[in-house]
């Protein structure tokens, strides 16, 4: 298996190559509004088989970070829909993740008449950074059933919009990392006690619906999903009784509505987690059969190729890319990598961004 050979996702989706770039919060989107300098930065790293976007939120309520994007409003829909064409100019492919931050959040971040919302009211430990300095997360509403419900129509607008109107390839649902999907799937955070809370059926029940909401208004070769089993990052309970049987079923389930992937974020790099306690990243390919994305620490093509021959299907590549726009180019001419700068991580402007 070549890294560099292309790879067909799904039935519409035709990949260069098996490497996907990683999600990654940037936070140019001022006014959380995708704009011209996103666009560079996109275009630049269309090398990649697939980009998968920065989190980006379906809803007023989800824009947990300062300047990350949206795809709620009509000029978000444009700035995508010019993203979106300039990386097909380069014959390159591009899923927006949407992720709705949930609790993790602070006020200062949000916009005026946004809400926190989360499965239960559990505020979560750590601080989030906002454009003053660090503070402590928001205290959380507990989601009625209505609001359940409104928050999965506005992941299904969102979805909608970005392919039939911005030409956005597909979806990545972000339920990794502790973020609102998380939130449902994790005991930590999911205290309910109604149909959303408590067993297995009842915390994937959230991610589930939405996922085949989605997959029914844009076709489920167009959806794909993130996950972060035995992930502590942002509060989350890294190991709980059931957790693998949570991820058979979630991956079981999934298979039945026949999304495009399941990717697979492993914390034990990027985010310090600890171990694994069982091999989850193989039990969720035997139980989903369809295509994997995995990766962690990939900087060369024997790493990449690596985690191809352990079965699993697509690489993704999170940093490197940042500071290393023509990442794939480099690693099959054995070009040494640029480190990135993690000051200009999360800064406005082009610095860090669009000038390595
Ligand atoms: C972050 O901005 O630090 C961040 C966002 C989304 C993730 C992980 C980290 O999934």
């Amino acid at each position: 298996m070549n890294i560099f050979n292309s790879f067909q996702l799904g039935k519409s989706t035709e990949l260069k190559n098996r490497i996907v770039m990683a999600p990654l919060t940037r936070c140019r989107a001022t006014n959380n509004i995708p704009n011209q300098l996103m666009v560079k930065y996109y275009q630049q790293r269309a090398s990649a088989g697939l980009i998968i976007s920065e989190g980006t939120s379906p809803s007023l309520n989800g824009l947990g970070y300062p300047r990350i994007p949206g795809a709620f409003s009509d000029e978000q829909i444009n700035g995508w829909k010019t993203i979106a064409d300039a990386v097909h100019l380069e014959n390159g492919k591009i899923f927006v993740q949407l992720m709705h931050t949930g609790r993790i959040t602070a006020k200062a971040n949000m916009p005026s008449g946004a809400i926190t919302l989360a499965p239960s009211s559990i505020q979560a430990a750590g601080e989030m950074f906002t454009e003053t300095g660090m503070v402590a997360h928001e205290m959380p509403k507990a989601m009625t059933l209505q609001e359940i419900e409104s928050t999965q129509n506005e992941y299904v607008n969102a979805a909608t919009r970005l392919v039939n109107e911005a030409g956005i390839d597909g979806v990545e649902l972000h339920a990794a990392n502790g973020y609102l999907m998380n939130q449902f799937i994790n005991p930590k955070s999911n205290i309910r006690e109604d149909q959303y809370g408590g067993s297995i059926e009842n915390r994937t029940r959230f991610v589930l619906e939405t996922a085949r909401k989605i997959a029914n208004e844009i076709g489920s070769d167009k959806v794909g999903i993130r996950v972060s089993p035995y992930g502590a990052y942002n509060d989350m309970q890294s190991d709980y009784e059931t957790l693998e049987n949570t991820f058979i079923y979630l991956a079981q389930e999934l298979a039945k509505i026949e999304i495009a992937y399941i990717h697979i974020v492993d914390q034990r790099v990027a985010f310090g987690a600890p171990d694994f306690t069982t091999d989850i990243k193989k039990t969720i390919k035997e139980n989903f059969k369809g295509n994997i994305i995995s990766g962690g620490d990939v900087n060369t093509t024997e790493k990449a190729e690596a985690i191809l021959n352990s079965g699993l299907d697509l690489v993704y590549v999170g940093r490197p890319f940042i500071s290393n726009p023509d990442f794939v180019e480099k690693i099959q001419n054995e070009k040494e990598l640029v480190a990135p700068d993690m000051d200009t991580f999360y800064s406005p402007g082009e610095k860090g961004y669009t000038d390595y």
